[in-house]
């Protein structure tokens, strides 16, 4: 694998590949001394054009705890902010040798151009409104470690088969959904998106999964709840009339998460609008795994680096 842009890209045999070298990352996540030789001599460079708590950390101590010499570089505080264009700017810095891109940026499809660009490799870290890869992917960790640890189901070959994921939200602000529903239908989960219609994409009824608007009638049909956020920054007009009248339709409050099955848990990608898409009661509760998807990004992070840039020796 020499780039890692889109969900989609990814065959079963390589998500599971990935998903197993991420369960023994998780190990080294866990030990004291948080440190592999993999990547001793690799040069890693975050750029994140847009803001991040989550991904940019996890991609910085996964480059860290694989021994990659890891370098941050923003908009502001490179010659980007000059006028230099991002072509330029990343030619300048392939000249020097490094070997991978880490990329975040606010335009869709910027990073897929931004990898013909370089000789190094290029990750996706989430492109405007496309897709967040690595998101999706310790987001099918985490479930699949609910599958297995909390239901008791052999992970096998195919863990997702029968299972039933919805996600609801601002679908149509949304890349982690896009990444989600591909890595999904690969996965082979039943698939269930629903939002208001004014946040459902126009492109989603030729999508892989079921569409609905009706979250009440499909959270009882759902192995995991799946929020997304409201993404107020990229909303230019009004698409609901009132947070109140969001939360009576779509937000997962205490009342609604009593529809849930009980064996069903709950994910969201963050950053949470806690009582707007979730309620405290159900970030909080017992079954939700949103730090549990925090602890994944580390571990299926070291995976992608360590897949794509050839790592060397046991991780162990
Ligand atoms: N889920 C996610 O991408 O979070 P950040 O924006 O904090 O990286």
């Amino acid at each position: 694998m020499k780039h890692l842009l889109s969900a989609g890209d990814l065959s079963l045999d390589e998500v599971m590949s990935l998903l197993d070298l991420a369960e023994q990352m998780h190990d080294v996540q866990s030990r004291s001394i948080k440190k592999l030789p993999a990547l001793r001599g690799r040069t890693i460079i975050n750029m994140f054009f847009e803001d991040s708590t989550r991904t940019r950390t996890s991609f910085e101590l996964a480059g860290k705890w694989l021994s990659a010499d890891t370098i941050n570089i923003s908009a502001k505080g490179s010659s980007v902010s000059k006028g230099e264009s991002m072509k330029d700017t990343m030619r300048t810095l392939d000249a020097m040798g490094v070997d991978a891109f880490v990329i975040r940026h606010a335009g869709s499809g910027t990073v897929h151009q931004a990898a013909g660009w370089v000789r190094a490799s290029v990750i996706n870290a989430g492109d405007g409104q496309h897709e967040h890869p690595t998101q999706a992917l310790l987001d099918a960790y985490t479930m699949r470690r609910h599958f297995r640890d909390a239901l008791g189901a052999e992970p096998g070959d195919r863990p997702f088969a029968g299972r039933t994921v919805l996600i609801t939200g601002d679908l149509l602000h949304s890349r982690v959904v896009r990444s989600n529903v591909l890595l999904l239908r690969t996965l082979g989960a039943r698939t269930i998106i629903c939002a208001p219609p004014t946040l459902m994409p126009s492109g989603a009824a030729s999508w892989p999964v079921e569409v609905t608007n009706d979250f009440d009638a499909a959270l009882p049909e759902a192995d995991i709840v799946m929020m997304l956020r409201v993404q107020r920054e990229r909303m230019t007009s009004g698409y609901f009339p009132s947070e109140r009248e969001y939360i009576a339709g779509w937000g997962l409050t205490a009342t609604r998460m009593a529809r849930m099955k009980d064996s069903a848990a709950i994910c969201h990608p963050g950053p949470m609008n806690r009582g707007l898409e979730i309620s405290s009661e159900a970030a909080d509760a017992a079954n939700s795994l949103i730090l549990d998807q925090v602890s994944a990004g580390v571990a299926v992070r070291m995976a992608a680096l360590y897949q794509i840039l050839g790592g060397e020796g046991d991780v162990a």
